[in-house]
């Protein structure tokens, strides 16, 4: 029997391209082709890609430099660009890049094997339409090897919000929800294989509605469901849309013990004025009465967010109320990002605020949520927490896990990894915790 071929797949973006490559990388091994980590001894290489800023799109490029000379070392060696910068750019990407042999869009990643028999003979291959067919559906059953013990499962795909910053309703195209039953399906799959945690993905979540057996199921109610799978102990989901916080789903943050008390809620500014002109169609005031409701029914949540600073428009009064946004809500972590002007997007028209401007308050406002960040872990030490092991740490003897509130946590102790323990914590480091079972 001949070697199987290796397949190497680098990952750029959010969660839905971590979970996408799994899935392609087992919709090759259909194929007869194994991964592997080190993009030499590839005979295939994938860029599953993300566009949602200018740094990120370029590194496509860069990389496929780095890439090239690998071609003449193995001339077999074929070359793929997926995810959003394929949707986007797919077809430049074909005229600027001759390296590349295939490019496919994330939803077409079911049609990945046939095109790669193309490319094999020879040809050069191009899909990015949004086909009527669930790539889902068509993609092969997961394979039964055990797992870590915590996953991603995309649940929803596609945005219909149209933020005027945003590329994401152009590449990953219409708000799609996948059938209750396939991921009822999917996540039984998973625990059976070792899963203990299960993160349900989706561009916006929380928008979730899948058709079910007698009607459409909301995410709380898909949660409740997962939430009933004997093995099943952790949830969580991510990311999600203030406007679509139900009162459903506010209340199974209370009374869903699976439900971890986590919640990533981007608001992005502060300012009610930008929030208009970025298409939210929320306030800054609507947003921290929902982090209220949200408190009252699980008063120990702790929250994370996505902001944008330098936006068009944006004066200092607008980024102070982005900053006394911040204080209010008191963010456990979050993500911030210099406003990057997106081809094809409304905001892109409009002139911009300068560099030194956006610097100066990605500073600030980066100094504001660090300190934020580091005072909450602080506060953890004493505490006891929960902890779902995940794999061994540097030191001997050592295991890492998640808290429920996703903090990394180091134990010295005989766990296994996929088990859940109770761990007091001891000290706070810069990026994780240190505790000993409790
Ligand atoms: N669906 C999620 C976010 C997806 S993109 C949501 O609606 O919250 C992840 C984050 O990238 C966004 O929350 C936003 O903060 C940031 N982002 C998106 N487009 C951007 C742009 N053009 N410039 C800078 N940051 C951007
Ligand atoms: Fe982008 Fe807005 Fe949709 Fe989030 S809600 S993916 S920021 S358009
Ligand atoms: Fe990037 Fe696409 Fe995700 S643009 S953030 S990889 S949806």
């Amino acid at each position: 029997m001949a070697a199987p071929k290796k397949l190497f797949i680098k990952t750029y973006g959010c969660q839905m391209n971590v979970y996408d490559s799994e899935r392609m990388a087992e919709a090759m091994g259909a194929q007869g082709y194994v991964t592997t980590e080190k993009a030499e001894e590839a005979d295939m290489i994938l860029l599953n890609t993300c566009h949602i800023r200018e740094k990120a799109s370029e590194k496509v490029y860069s990389e496929l430099g780095r890439l090239k000379p690998l071609k003449a070392l193995n001339p077999d060696l074929k070359i793929g660009i997926a995810g959003c910068v394929a949707q986007a750019e797919g077809e430049e990407i074909m005229r600027r890049a001759p390296v590349v042999d295939l490019v496919v869009g994330p939803q077409s990643y079911h049609r990945l094997p046939a095109m790669e028999a193309r490319v094999r003979a020879g040809e050069r291959a191009l899909e990015t339409e949004f086909p009527a067919e669930d790539k889902f559906d068509h993609l092969p059953k997961r394979p039964l090897p055990n797992r870590a013990p915590a996953a991603f499962l995309t649940v929803q795909e596609g945005c219909d919000k149209f933020c005027a910053f945003c590329v994401v309703p152009y590449t990953r195209g219409a708000e799609v929800s996948r059938p209750a039953a396939r991921i009822m399906g999917e996540a039984r799959d998973l625990v059976e294989r070792g899963v203990r945690e299960i993160t349900l993905l989706g561009q916006n979540v929380n928008a979730y509605h899948g058709a079910a057996e007698g009607g459409t199921w909301s995410l709380a109610r898909l949660i409740r469901e997962l939430a009933e799978i004997d093995g099943l102990e952790r949830i969580r989901f991510t990311t999600s849309h203030p406007n679509d916080m139900d009162d459903e789903l506010v209340a199974a943050h209370g009374d869903c013990a699976k439900l971890m008390p986590y919640l990533h809620l981007p608001v992005q500014s502060g300012s009610d004025r930008i929030l208009k002109a970025m298409n939210r169609k929320h306030t800054a005031a609507d947003y921290l009465r929902l982090i209220e409701r949200l408190r009252a029914a699980r008063p120990d949540l702790m929250l994370s967010g996505d902001f944008i600073v330098g936006f068009p428009g944006e004066t200092d009064e607008d980024f102070e109320a982005t900053l006394d946004l911040v204080r209010a809500v008191g963010y456990g972590q979050a993500y911030s990002f210099k406003y990057s002007a997106r081809p094809g997007t409304p905001a892109a028209e409009r002139p911009g605020v300068s560099a030194e401007v956006a610097d100066d308050r990605l500073q600030r406002l980066q100094a504001l949520l660090l300190e934020q960040q580091r005072a909450t872990q602080a506060s953890m030490v004493g505490r006891e927490v929960s902890v779902l092991f995940e794999k061994p740490g540097r030191l001997p003897g050592q295991m890492v896990g998640k808290s429920e509130y996703l903090h990394a946590v180091h134990v010295t102790a005989d766990v296994a990894v996929g088990e859940i323990a109770r761990v007091r914590i001891i000290e706070s480091g810069p990026n994780s915790l240190a505790g000993a079972l409790a």
